[in-house]
């Protein structure tokens, strides 16, 4: 089971929306996908259908067989556990992510963490071939924060993939368009390509739903399948 960690680098960037619509994409392929949503927030389910009237999740249980009937399925085919409206400590995500290795899935499974911004990616349990995409946007802000991270990397012992990929790109903005050059040519882990800003993610998202299904010729439908389709061959690496 290959598993993926999304965070934002700051709150607000889309690695929700992100989360949703590449579970769907890649569920596709008639592979498995899981969706766990670790933010308290719990709003990941809102993409899959579900109301918000539907507020539990695993943080309301206190042990993973309880959290297991929190499991739904999209109708994509995804699975996805929502958060839940108790507040979960930092102990009680990485326990959750420990658990969800218990789920029986196949090698070529995918499941995918929907992390929340604010807890920093080095305290989770990750392992080698892991893979962990922060999201950034191209602005000033985001410029600091990828130096910052990069210096926390290496002074961490990271042996999982890590990544930095842009969402909500501009590409009427001259500024957004610097930035992402510079960040190519001179950074690390940055992924060769962006997610555009496209208003579809917004509407779907008012459907309770993905662009796959409500705009799948839509620009970001295929950034999504861009993206799915690079972690296939970084999943491969
Ligand atoms: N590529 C995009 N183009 C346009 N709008 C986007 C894009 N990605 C996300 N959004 C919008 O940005 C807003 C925030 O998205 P989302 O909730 O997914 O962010 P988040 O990083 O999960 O936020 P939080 O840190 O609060 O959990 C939403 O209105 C969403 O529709
Ligand atoms: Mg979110």
């Amino acid at each position: 089971m290959q598993r993926i960690f999304i965070k934002g680098i700051k709150g607000g960037i889309g690695s929700t929306s992100v989360v949703a619509n590449l579970a769907c994409v890649l569920k596709k392929s008639d592979v498995d996908v899981v969706a766990i949503d670790l933010d308290a927030k719990s709003d990941l389910g809102l993409h899959f259908g579900l109301k918000w009237t539907a507020t539990k999740g695993w943080s309301n249980e206190s042990t993973f067989d309880d959290a297991l009937l929190h499991f739904r399925k999209d109708s994509d085919g995804v699975l996805f556990l929502p958060h839940g409206d108790n507040e979960a400590t930092l102990d009680e995500i990485i326990a959750t992510i420990n658990n969800c290795k218990k789920l029986d899935y196949k090698g070529s499974a995918w499941i995918i963490f929907d992390c929340p911004s604010h807890i920093n990616i080095s305290h989770y349990p990750l392992e080698e071939n892991d893979i962990v995409i922060e999201l950034v946007t191209c602005d000033a802000i985001c410029h600091s924060l990828i130096y910052k991270r990069l210096q926390t990397l290496k002074s961490v012992e990271s042996s999982w993939k890590h990544f930095f990929v842009v969402n909500r790109y501009n590409a009427a903005s001259v500024l957004e368009f610097d930035l992402f050059s510079l960040w190519q040519s001179t950074l690390p882990f940055m992924a060769p390509f962006f997610i555009n800003s496209d208003e579809v993610i917004k509407e779907a998202t008012a459907n309770r739903n993905v662009a796959l299904n409500c705009a799948p010729y839509s620009v970001a439908n295929d950034d999504f399948e861009t993206l799915a389709g690079w972690l296939v061959s970084k999943a491969a690496n």
